[in-house]
């Protein structure tokens, strides 16, 4: 079996020897020990395995690994700077956007893709865009809202708890 190389979270990775059609889910989860990704239906149809593949949003459960030979990958683990993280993570956090959390990486990953293509997205293109990533817990609005946040087109100021 090959081994693979890719650029992973901005750095230059080989793969242990894969199977060319492993999915390249598996590679991050069980080869390179990245597990912020997850697993969700398997099938391309929840989005909990979003991300980026060459810049686009891309369900990894369905991307063997010989396609991202050379190519770029980011995932949830690549977005955040040693010392501060990624807009669409900071507003997820000062939201309080998760719940159960398991579906949120995959949200965010669409969330940051969908920002770097339109920065002031409407309603519209929040709910079409997202359309492809399921909440089985229903956060729904908080994510539309702090995709405004991250975006500047919704004042953060109302998600904050004065404590007197
Ligand atoms: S696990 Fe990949 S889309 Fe559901
Ligand atoms: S937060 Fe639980 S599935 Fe989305």
């Amino acid at each position: 079996m090959p081994k693979y190389k890719f650029t992973l979270n901005q750095q230059a990775i080989v793969t242990p020897d894969v199977a060319k059609d492993t999915p390249l889910l598996w590679v991050l989860r069980d080869a390179l020990n990245l597990q912020g990704t997850k697993y969700g239906c398997g099938k391309g149809l929840c989005g909990a395995c979003t991300v980026h593949f060459n810049g686009s949003p891309t369900r990894a459960c369905q991307l063997p690994v010989e396609a991202a030979s050379e190519q770029k990958i980011t995932t949830i683990e690549g977005l955040a700077t040693a010392d501060k993280l990624h807009p669409v993570q900071q507003a997820w956090l000062d939201l309080d956007v998760p719940q159960c959390g398991y579906c949120q990486a995959g949200q965010i990953m669409s969330a940051v893709s969908l920002l770097e293509n339109i920065p002031q997205p409407t309603d519209e293109q929040i709910e079409q865009m997202m359309s492809g990533n399921i909440c089985r817990c229903g956060t729904y609005n908080r994510i539309k809202d702090a995709i405004k946040v991250a975006a500047g087109i919704k004042d953060d100021s109302i998600y904050r708890i004065d404590i007197k």
